[in-house]
């Protein structure tokens, strides 16, 4: 299957700038599509979201969700730009293309998630990430929006999927699965304890080991799926191997865990899209955090490739 390599410079849903420049760094500097070709990947399309002409022309209903989500801090920008890449990752999918978002900050998923749910109404979704992102725009503390995307994309938040694009649809909370999380909110950590939202911890990979855990994370997410969406978070690994992140979180796992429980990952028939984000190449040390983010999109598409 052809990938359809999206970029979007946008991060303006993180508290600190930088994570916008991870599509220069990782497509432009880095290549990536150089070398997944190199690779024998074969990359259909590559596209980038227009992130600044989008906000100059924003759209006065995005300044509604603005209004209504008071306190969350560029609602509307991450509201517009969401739309067009939701349009953008629906049309890939439809097109029986494998969508890989490049970010960006967390936020982002939204509309990955939002245009994706329109062509896979089953779709699952492992969620790899040191953090939840489960606040609402009631519970964050921080008012940053790449807190909130898990919990939009499962329908918790004001901010709906369907005013992101038509046809999404949240995805149900049972093909939804958080992996790798140490830094959770106390409304998050109640939000998991009542729903019953598959949640492995850091522990439980510690406990399981990283390869039994990852099986068990694809089973749930794969129930009954017709797709299943990776969106993977830099920080869920630990940042001594990859400080380039905008909220580091200690204790998180090795590169020989996350390279191991990508290449499960990416081994399922079911995968049909991805998303990589909060590389913040101006917090890396050299380049190592751009480094291994590109080697580890290559383990995933090589895995599920062969
Ligand atoms: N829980 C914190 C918040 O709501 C941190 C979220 C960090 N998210 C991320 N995608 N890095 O702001
Ligand atoms: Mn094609
Ligand atoms: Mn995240
Ligand atoms: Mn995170």
């Amino acid at each position: 299957r052809d990938i359809t390599l999206l970029s979007v410079p946008f991060g303006l849903g993180a508290g600190r700038a930088g994570s916008e420049l991870g599509p220069a760094k990782l497509v432009g500097e880095l290549d990536l599509a150089g070398s997944l070709r190199r690779h024998g990947l074969r990359i259909g399309d590559e596209k980038e979201i227009a992130v600044a002409s989008l906000l100059k022309a924003m759209p006065p209903d995005a300044a509604g969700y603005a209004g209504k989500a008071s306190g969350m801090k560029h609602a509307a920008e991450v509201l517009s730009v969401s739309r067009a890449l939701a349009a953008e990752g629906a049309a890939a999918a439809a097109a029986g293309h494998f969508p890989l978002f490049i970010g960006g900050d967390h936020s982002m998923a939204i509309g990955s998630v939002a245009g994706l749910t329109a062509r896979y109404e089953q779709m699952g979704i492992i969620w790899f990430d040191a953090h939840a992102d489960l606040n609402t725009e009631t519970t964050s503390f921080t008012g940053n929006m790449h807190g909130i995307s898990l919990a939009a994309a499962i329908g918790l938040t004001t901010l709906s999927l369907k005013d992101v694009y038509r046809a999404a649809k949240p995805i149900a909370l049972e093909r939804a699965v958080l992996l790798g999380a140490r830094d959770l909110d106390p409304a998050e950590e109640r939000f998991i304890q009542q729903s019953g939202l598959t949640y492995f911890s850091k522990t439980d990979i510690g406990r399981l080991g990283i390869e039994e855990t990852t099986r068990r994370a694809l089973q749930i997410a794969c129930k009954d799926a017709d797709g299943l969406h990776l969106s993977f978070d830099i920080d869920s690994v630990d940042p001594g191997e990859a400080p380039g992140t905008g909220t580091p979180v200690p204790g998180g796992i090795s590169i020989l865990e996350v390279r191991l429980a990508l290449r499960i990952i990416g081994s399922s028939a079911l995968l049909s899209s991805a998303d990589f984000v909060e590389l913040n190449p101006l917090l890396d040390q050299g380049e190592r955090t751009s480094k291994l983010m590109h080697s580890l999109i290559a383990e995933l598409l090589l895995a599920h490739s062969s």
